[in-house]
């Protein structure tokens, strides 16, 4: 049994001789020789193990096996043009879904910047994870998600990082606590504070860790929490001091609800980064997303 593989061009060619009803023309449409469109056909022809013109005198016409191929070819040549529109609307940013994923402490801004995307690009499905740093690299490690918003990302994890911007940490303290409202605070002092932390994993609380141990300072952790907004709510209660990215406590601060102490070294100066994984493809929704993050700003980008 005659195997049919037709190549695109082949069909490009037998349709362009049916439409004509002439090999001539067709040669001339298509910009090739005669005897280049014959072979076209005569191969295509091999594979159906029919022929597929009839020829009386000067005149063709198409057999019905000729019919049937066009009828297919046709068919295959819409379907070819219906998905180069949907790639074209791809990448025009028509549609697409953008797998976001950031830190607990960054989903404070990041929620502004996918609003404004989302109000450019409304027909872009959005898809935003929040969870702390290290879930964020076991993410990274496992290729599931687009970019990622975070700290300063480990070296040698073959990822791709860019500062988009800064991330001040500060000391937060409820209005009565006896430190608030004193100027230049020795960082020595706060090993005399109790304090409600982040848990384990956190980048926030990595950093202090960090920090604090420079220092050569050690404190008392007081109470561990997974959520941001619930170390606000016990700092505010009086159940210790809290160190916080100031994105999360603007209105706070503004309101006068909760107070940033004035200690030596703070606000620790930290960034957030734009990171995915150097080998990653990305889509052109998350490209669009990325130079819609970074627009604004003319940062380094880092590769390892
Ligand atoms: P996190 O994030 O403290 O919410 O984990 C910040 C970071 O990645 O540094």
């Amino acid at each position: 049994m005659p195997k049919l593989k037709p190549t695109l061009r082949q069909l490009r060619v037998f349709e362009s001789v049916a439409d004509e009803l002439s090999f001539t023309r067709a040669s001339e449409k298509l910009h090739l020789s005669q005897p280049a469109v014959s072979i076209q056909v005569k191969q295509l022809e091999e594979g159906v193990g029919l022929p597929l013109f009839e020829h009386a005198g000067k005149k063709i016409s198409l057999t019905e096996a000729g019919w049937i191929l066009y009828r297919c070819s046709q068919t295959i040549r819409n379907v070819l043009e219906g998905a180069g529109e949907q790639i074209d609307e791809l990448q025009g940013l028509q549609r697409g879904k953008l797998d976001i994923t950031v830190a607990t402490t960054a989903s404070y801004f990041a929620s502004r910047i996918l609003a404004g995307f989302a109000s450019r690009f409304p027909q872009i499905a959005i898809s935003l994870d929040v969870t702390n740093r290290e879930g964020l690299l076991q993410q990274l490690e496992l290729n599931q998600c687009d970019l990622v918003i975070m700290g300063e990302p480990p070296k040698g994890k073959r990822l791709t990082s860019v500062p988009i911007m800064e991330n001040p940490l500060v000391i937060i303290a409820s209005t009565d606590h006896p430190l608030a409202g004193r100027r230049k605070i020795p960082v020595k002092e706060l090993g005399k504070q109790g304090f409600v932390f982040r848990e384990a994993g956190s980048g926030t609380r990595a950093a202090i860790l960090r920090f604090l141990e420079e220092k050569g300072v050690s404190i008392q952790i007081n109470m561990e929490m997974t959520s941001n907004e619930a170390i606000k709510q016990t700092v505010q209660a009086g159940m210790g001091l809290g160190i916080v990215s100031r994105h999360t406590v603007e209105l706070e601060l503004e309101t006068g609800s909760l107070v940033e102490l004035d200690v030596a070294h703070f606000p620790l100066k930290r960034f957030w980064y734009l990171v995915r994984r150097s080998d990653k493809q990305l889509s052109p929704v998350a490209q669009r997303f990325a130079s819609f993050v970074l627009d604004s700003e003319n940062y380094r980008s880092t590769n390892d």
